[in-house]
């Protein structure tokens, strides 16, 4: 796809990730890159502007990051973010200075109006800020366009060569607007079209694999998850029944799970669709494991083993299909080339599938624009938004050991739940929720009758990365119904309770 393109230069700074989701967001490509990028790859990206990022270093420590300063005489505006912005007032012969104190939290910065970089914005605008150095003198051909009572240079600009600095983070929510600065950088003073649309991206990428696999022949693990079954259907438009896809059952899925999967890929799309109904081979070495990371460990080497011998059953293929997206790229070290997604959290798939090159279509994108393309190439919306599901599956929400039995109770409960969250149209607020099996029992009274029956407990949080999590405040009146029907629905369950913990300090899983 021909790309307009923002090259976003990583100066360590925390909020990488953050600054290229904004300008995504003004539908304009971006990518963040390591400092250490040779000018002669800048080139060849040909990017419309750069954004150097903010970092911990100081200027003037023996390490701190650089980049190559003949990207000063490329013509292409450059904005800086904190660490940037010193990094180019001192490269260009400006002064920047040590204060004594860090400056730190949200604070009321003057901006100059007059300033492209701050159409749109009010004179005074509440800003993060985080710093120890700063500017102190700026360069030749700059002008000051922002202050702070502490911070006498807080926005410089050089209006004729384009180049800009903002001492503090305009692509945190902390700032107000801060979206608006990213957009008029990006749109107003770098001139980007606003063209990276997802149906866009969708054609093309289908354009781009018909010629790139022509009528030879690709494989793909498929788990049901988003990202691998967006990637499947991008091939398979691309080339049909000359992708073969690999589902494997493990037994551990949520309640109709194998089903949808099994029901879109042979219905709906036009590939060779593989189900591997291995449920008796992983719940036999599951047998009396109670240890969360031996069920994790189990379940991703019998993985392996199945799609290795389906795999060979197919033979040579040409393509291995991966639904590797951006923030794994990132996560895995930019700089380095990137690790090979790993499935199941093991890594290595491609050690022992004979294959020549690995396609990675996804490669490019964020979670969001990954469901965008989804949509747009017929995925039904209960897949292309589903939550995120762990790889062991419901091994590691069974506490202690997993038989049949268990494994169908926690399916019913669990599907209640989610029903029940899907009739309160509360699906988009959670970010994560389901049911947990116990392996505790408690006394109860049905009917006449004395019960010992199971513990289910039910987990729901509200979380942006997954890292950190809150509880989720669902009402007790939701809960009240969701308790009353499993107990009455699901046999073998008469207690249900709700878990309140964040994470930090639980987790999000059990197990
Ligand atoms: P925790 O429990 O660590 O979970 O707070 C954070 C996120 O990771 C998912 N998770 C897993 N995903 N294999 C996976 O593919 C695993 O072994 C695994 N363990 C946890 C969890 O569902 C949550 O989204």
């Amino acid at each position: 796809m021909e790309k307009e393109e923002i090259l976003i230069i990583d100066f360590g700074g925390q909020y990488n990730q953050l600054i290229a989701r904004r300008v995504r967001e003004q539908n304009v490509f971006c990518e963040v890159v390591p400092h250490t990028i040779s000018i002669e790859k800048i080139k060849e990206k040909n990017p419309r502007g750069i954004i150097f990022t903010g970092g911990p270093s100081s200027i003037y420590s023996d390490n701190a990051p650089k980049c190559d300063e003949k990207v000063f005489e490329l013509g292409i505006p450059i904005l800086g973010i904190c660490y940037g912005m010193q990094y180019m007032a001192y490269t260009l012969k400006g002064d920047v200075k040590r204060a004594d104190k860090r400056e730190y939290g949200q604070m009321r910065v003057n901006l100059e109006n007059k300033s492209k970089l701050f159409s749109g914005l009010k004179k005074e605008n509440i800003c993060l800020m985080s710093h120890t150095d700063y500017v102190d003198k700026l360069p030749q051909g700059f002008d000051k366009i922002a202050h702070t009572n502490t911070c006498k240079i807080a926005g410089m600009e050089d209006k004729k060569r384009k180049f800009y600095g903002v001492q503090f983070h305009p692509e945190v929510n902390h700032t107000e607007n801060g979206y608006k600065i990213i957009k008029n950088f990006v749109i107003e003073i770098c001139g980007c079209k606003a063209e990276w649309k997802m149906d866009l991206f969708a054609k093309k990428t289908i354009e781009s694999l018909k010629r790139k696999i022509g009528d030879k022949k690709a494989l793909c693990a498929l788990s049901g998850g988003v990202d691998s079954s967006v990637a499947a259907v991008l091939l398979s438009k691309a080339i049909g029944k000359n992708l073969t896809c690999i589902f494997v059952d493990h037994g551990l899925l949520r309640k109709n799970e194998v089903e949808e999967v099994e029901n879109i890929f042979t219905n709906k799309f036009d590939v060779n669709f593989v189900k591997v109904d291995a449920k008796d081979r992983f719940l036999n070495k599951l047998k009396g494991v109670t240890s969360p990371e031996k069920k994790r460990k189990i379940i991703g080497e019998e993985f392996i083993r199945v799609f290795e011998e389906e795999a060979k059953k197919i033979g040579t293929v040409d393509y291995l299909v991966q639904g590797t997206i951006y923030p794994d790229v990132i996560e895995s070290g930019l700089g380095k080339s990137s690790v090979i997604k790993s499935h199941h959290n093991v890594g290595g798939l491609p050690d022992y599938v004979d294959f020549k090159e690995i396609v990675e279509p996804l490669r490019d994108l964020f979670k969001d624009e990954v469901r965008k393309v989804g949509k747009e190439v017929g995925l039904p919306d209960y897949l292309v938004n589903r939550q995120p599901f762990p790889g062991p599956g419901l091994a590691i929400r069974i506490i202690g050991d997993i038989t049949d039995e268990k494994l169908n109770i926690l399916k019913e409960a669990d599907y209640i739940f989610r029903e029940e969250i899907a009739k309160n149209n509360m699906e988009k607020e959670l970010s994560q929720y389901f049911a947990v099996l116990t392996d505790t029992r408690s006394v109860g009274v049905m009917g006449d009758e004395r019960t010992y029956d199971y513990l289910i407990a039910l987990r729901a949080v509200v979380t942006d990365d997954f890292m950190t999590a809150k509880f989720a405040k669902i009402p007790y009146e939701i809960l009240e119904i969701i308790s009353q029907r499993i107990v009455n629905e699901v046999e073998h369950v008469n207690r249900i309770v709700y878990d309140i913990t964040s994470k930090p300090p639980a987790t999000i899983e059990w197990e």
